[in-house]
């Protein structure tokens, strides 16, 4: 069960989540980083089809190879994918099958957006909906008590390394209100220049998720990554969660 949020007990900045971006790795060593990743509670993994973004990443054998890498150091890892391509209602099926845990959908690129959220619960996996910086917070009202997460971008998606966007902070807050509201459960979740600069930040504002790429996958490695994350926050990983 995910814990309850309770508007009446501020969450703690220590029990928030990460989730690193596969993005950000060096592919040559892809398990490698990934087991280096392999404390974090996610691993996101973004699929981008050069049409509703403008960049190409990967599909379907990167998260197969990556399920399989979580499955062989059991780690219970969820595997978060976020879906920048158009009409993802075409491959939701066929992303449950290659290992997806949780499916993130976004606002502007399906008109059957209530679709989505319900095939993703069908298909037994959590759904989730984000929305683009530009993109009205109204736009989740119709879903906001179905899904399992909400993502609130904090850059325009397609590549990684780019500059938060601080109004995010204020997004973040109102769908963290809005969420307390209707009692959801329900992750909220932050995507893009996520660092130990903002994380606190974005945590007292009501994130429970911080998705980071380049300030896990550094060269310093992901443990390293992970742990300055952790400190920002206020809590630490002992060394017995280290590999
Ligand atoms: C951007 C992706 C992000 C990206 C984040 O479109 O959705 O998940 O990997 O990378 P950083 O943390 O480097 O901004
Ligand atoms: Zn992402």
């Amino acid at each position: 069960m995910l814990p309850t949020p309770s508007p009446s007990s501020p969450r703690r900045p220590a029990e928030t989540k990460l989730a690193p971006s596969i993005l950000a790795c060096d592919f040559t060593r892809l398990g490698e980083e990934i087991l280096a990743a392999h404390s974090a509670e996610y691993l996101h993994i973004d699929v981008m089809d050069g049409l509703f973004v403008p960049n190409i990443s990967f599909g379907f054998p990167i998260l197969e190879a990556a399920r399989r890498v979580r499955d062989t150091h059991g780690s219970g890892q969820v595997l978060d994918v976020h879906l920048m391509i158009e009409r993802p209602e075409r491959y939701l099926s066929e992303f449950a099958r290659a290992g997806a845990d949780s499916l993130t959908v976004h606002v502007e690129s399906t008109p059957h957006l209530h679709r989505c959220v319900q095939t993703v619960r069908d298909l037994g996996r959590r759904a989730g909906v984000v929305l683009n910086p530009g993109t009205p917070l109204e736009t989740l009202t119709p879903v906001l008590g179905s899904v399992d997460l909400v993502l609130v971008m904090s850059v325009n998606p397609g590549f990684g390394g780019q500059k938060f966007l601080p109004q995010t902070y204020e997004r973040v807050a109102t769908v963290r209100r809005w969420l307390d509201e209707i009692g959801s459960v329900a992750e909220l979740q932050v995507d893009g220049g996520v660092s130990a600069d903002n994380a606190r930040q974005l945590a007292g504002a009501g994130a429970s998720v911080l998705v980071a790429g380049s300030s896990v996958f550094g060269p310093d490695g992901a443990a390293a990554g992970l742990e300055r994350l952790r400190q920002s926050l206020g809590s630490e990983i002992g060394p017995e969660a280290r590999l």
